[in-house]
C-alpha cells in the first residue's frame, strides 16, 4: 500500500500490508494472525511524527475509532473518553465546545488522539500527560486489552514508554481528566500578549486555543502546504554546569528549567539558527524559513534526503555547541 499520502512529510514509502481497524475489539484475533503476532508492526495515526527514511517492515496498523464521549462528570471534573482514531484538534474543539478546559495549549497540534500519549505532545507550556486519566492499549505480548494509568505510563518530555518500547502495545483510546473551571495557562512566552492583541483580559479556554492557533499558524509551516513533522529535534537536556558555561560564551541562548533541578532544556531552534540552517535547502529538503527547528519537504524530497539534512544539522550544532540533537519524531527504515 502507498504511504505518502499517509504522512505529513509527504516522502514516498511502501507497505508490504496495510490493516485498517475500526473496532479495537477486533483486535486479538487480529494479532492471532502469524504475521501481526510475529513480524513488525508499525502503528499509523496521521503520519504527521513520522519519517519514512525507507520503507517500514511488515505490517502498516491504522485505527479509526472515532468514538467521543464524556464517560464522567461531577459537575466540575468530567472523564472524557476518546478513541485513538479522533483527530487531536477535532478532540480539542469538541472539550472546549462541552465547556471543558486543560487541553486549550494544545489546539492545532497535527496527529490523531491515540498518538498523542506517545510522545506526550506538548506546546505552550503544558503536556498532554497532565491531562490523562489512564491509556487503554492492546498489549501484543498477551494479547489482552490493558488500562494504564499514568503513573505506568513513564511520561517525559516528548516520552513515554510506549515510545520507548514501540511494539509494545497499541494505544486504543485514552480517557482525559478535564475541569469546568480551571485557570489558564498562560505563561508560556508571546501567548499574555497574543490575548492581549485579542483583547482577552481575563481569557476564557477557547480564546486561549484562539491564541494558540494564531501562534502557531503565524510560526509554524502548514504540513497541508508544505510537507513537514513539526519540531524535527527535541530541545537537548543538558547538566546545569554545561547549561551555564554555554550561556557565558553566548548570552543569546535561551535556557529553560529541565523536570531535574541539576538539568537544564536548551532550544534546539536557536543552536541550529546560529550555525545558519535556517530557510536552507539542499534539493528538496530544507530547514523552514519561519522556524529553525522544522524540517520540510519543498516537493519531492524523499525520507533518505530529509534524514541526510537533518544528520547534517546535528552534526553541525554539535561542531559548534558540543551539544547533541536527537530526533524528535520517529524515523522509520534508518536508524539516526
Ligand atoms: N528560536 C530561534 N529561531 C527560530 C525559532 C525559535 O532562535 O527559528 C528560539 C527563540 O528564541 C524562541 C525559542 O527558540 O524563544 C523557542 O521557540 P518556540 O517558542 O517556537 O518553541 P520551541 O522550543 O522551538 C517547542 C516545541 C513545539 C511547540 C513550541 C511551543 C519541542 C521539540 N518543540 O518548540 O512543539 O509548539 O515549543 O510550545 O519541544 C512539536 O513538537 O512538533 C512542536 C512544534
Amino acid at each position: 500500500a502507498p504511504l505518502q499520502a499517509r504522512n505529513t512529510f509527504g516522502v514516498p514509502a511502501t507497505a508490504d500490508l496495510m490493516v485498517e481497524v475500526r473496532d479495537a475489539a477486533a483486535l486479538p484475533d487480529l494479532f492471532g494472525n502469524a504475521m501481526l503476532r510475529d513480524g513488525p508492526v508499525l502503528v499509523l495515526g496521521s503520519g504527521s511524527n513520522l519519517l519514512f527514511a525507507g520503507d517500514p517492515p511488515g505490517v502498516v496498523l491504522a485505527l479509526g475509532g472515532q468514538g467521543i464521549a464524556i464517560v464522567e462528570d461531577d459537575g466540575d471534573c468530567a472523564l472524557v473518553r476518546a478513541e485513538a482514531g479522533v483527530d487531536w484538534h477535532a478532540l480539542v474543539l469538541w472539550t472546549l465546545g462541552h465547556g471543558l478546559a486543560g487541553l486549550e495549549n494544545l489546539a492545532l497540534i497535527p496527529g490523531t488522539v491515540g498518538a498523542a500519549p506517545i510522545q506526550n505532545i506538548g506546546a505552550y507550556g503544558v503536556e498532554v500527560a497532565e491531562c490523562i486519566d489512564v491509556v487503554e492499549a492492546f498489549e501484543r505480548g498477551t494479547r489482552e486489552q490493558r488500562i494504564l494509568a499514568r503513573d505506568e505510563c513513564a511520561f517525559g518530555y516528548r516520552d513515554s514508554r510506549f515510545k520507548r518500547e514501540p511494539e509494545r502495545h497499541v494505544v486504543t483510546a485514552v480517557r482525559f481528566r478535564l475541569q469546568r473551571r480551571a485557570p489558564p495557562r498562560v505563561d508560556y512566552a508571546g501567548l499574555a500578549e497574543e490575548l492581549a492583541a485579542m483583547g482577552a483580559e481575563e481569557p476564557r479556554p477557547s480564546q486561549v486555543a484562539e491564541a494558540v492557533c494564531r501562534l502557531r499558524r503565524r510560526k509554524l509551516p502548514d504540513p497541508a502546504l508544505t510537507g513537514n513533522a513539526g519540531s524535527f529535534f527535541k530541545n537537548p537536556v543538558v547538566s546545569e554546569a554545561a547549561a551555564r558555561e554555554l550561556k557565558l560564551a553566548h548570552p543569546g541562548l535561551p535556557v529553560f528549567p529541565a523536570a531535574s533541578e541539576d538539568e537544564r532544556k536548551l532550544s534546539a531552534a536557536w543552536l541550529i539558527d546560529a550555525c545558519g540552517w535556517k530557510g536552507r535547502r539542499e534539493g528538496d529538503a530544507g530547514i523552514s524559513e519561519r522556524h529553525a527547528l522544522v524540517l520540510v519537504n519543498h516537493g519531492a524530497a524523499s525520507g533518505a534526503q530529509l534524514l541526510t539534512l537533518a544528520r547534517n544539522v546535528a552534526a553541525s550544532v554539535r561542531e559548534r555547541f558540543g551539544v547533541a540533537l536527537e530526533p524528535e519524531p520517529r524515523i522509520v527504515g534508518a536508524a539516526w
